[in-house]
Order: structure tokens, then C-alpha cells, then sequence
């Protein structure tokens, strides 16, 4: 199985960006860790990051014709404002794992709503970077647990 690895806008500033939210793993640390997660559960994993809408939208097309099993994503702050997110993904049809560092329903009222939500087979929220982790394995296990029905 192959899965990606989504992460928007910021993420590449994590380790320097608000460590009180965010933590003190940087994005190359983040990298390395989701491969190895990936290589756990016996899956292909690739990262992907950008801080442009356009750029997701296109790799999430992209993913579609690559013939990747599962997404886990965290669209950033384009996960409350980006409709072209949410079409890409339904429009691909990938099972897509929602994951949020930080609790986003306990931060200011823009972040409660998710476009992304509305597409996702699950959303994972403020368990830090280890979100990411629960997320690969719960999209191994869905996927294999929905191949052999
Ligand atoms: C975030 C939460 C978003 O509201 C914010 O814009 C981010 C990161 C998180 O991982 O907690 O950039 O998705």
C-alpha cells in the first residue's frame, strides 16, 4: 500500500512556529518519524508540504492517478476555508485521515469548523505529532480490514 502524507501551510516552520501549540519536532523530524510509521504498519509512505492551496489541490489529483491507497493529511489552516480541498478529495475518492496537532474545538471559534472533516473517514485532533502516527496505522487498518470484506 502507498499512502501520502499531507501537511499545509506553516507546517514546514514547526519546531519554530508557536512550540507552545505546536511542539519542538521540526518538519524534516516530522518527515522521518511518518516514514517510519509508514514502514511499521508495512506501508509506502511519501510527505508532501506546501503553503499553497493550488499545490495541495494538484498532489491530491496527482495521488488519484499515482493509484495511492490512503491520505493522512493535516490541511493547516486551509482546513477551515478551503472548499477546493474538500472537492479534490472527494473527487478522488481517497480514504483521507484528518489529523490536528493541536485541539482545535478548545482554540478560537474559526478553527471549530472542518471543510476537510466533511471528506475525511476520520479526524484525529490535539494529540501532537503522535496524531500522525494513530493516524497511518488506523488507514492501514481500515484499508486491509475493508480488502478483505
Ligand atoms: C492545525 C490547526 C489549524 O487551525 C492551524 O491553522 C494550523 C495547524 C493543527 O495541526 O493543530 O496551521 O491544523
Amino acid at each position: 500500500m502507498q499512502f501520502l502524507i499531507i501537511n499545509g501551510p506553516n507546517l514546514n516552520m514547526l519546531g519554530i512556529r508557536e512550540p507552545s501549540i505546536y511542539g519542538s519536532m521540526t518538519y524534516d523530524d516530522l518527515v522521518t518519524s511518518c516514514l517510519g510509521w509508514c514502514h511499521d504498519v508495512g506501508v509506502d509512505g511519501e510527505c508532501f508540504q506546501s503553503n499553497h492551496e493550488g499545490a495541495i489541490v494538484d498532489r491530491i489529483q496527482q495521488a488519484f492517478f499515482d493509484k495511492v491507497d490512503g491520505i493522512v493529511m493535516n490541511p493547516a489552516a486551509y482546513t477551515h476555508t478551503s472548499v477546493a480541498i474538500l472537492d479534490a478529495l472527494k473527487a478522488t475518492g481517497i480514504p483521507t485521515v484528518e489529523v490536528h496537532i493541536s485541539d482545535v474545538h478548545t482554540r478560537e471559534a474559526f478553527r471549530h469548523h472542518s471543510y476537510v472533516s466533511l471528506a475525511a473517514v476520520k479526524t484525529i485532533i490535539g494529540h501532537g505529532v503522535q496524531g500522525y502516527q494513530e493516524g497511518i496505522t488506523w488507514l492501514a487498518d481500515y484499508l486491509r480490514a475493508q480488502s478483505k470484506a
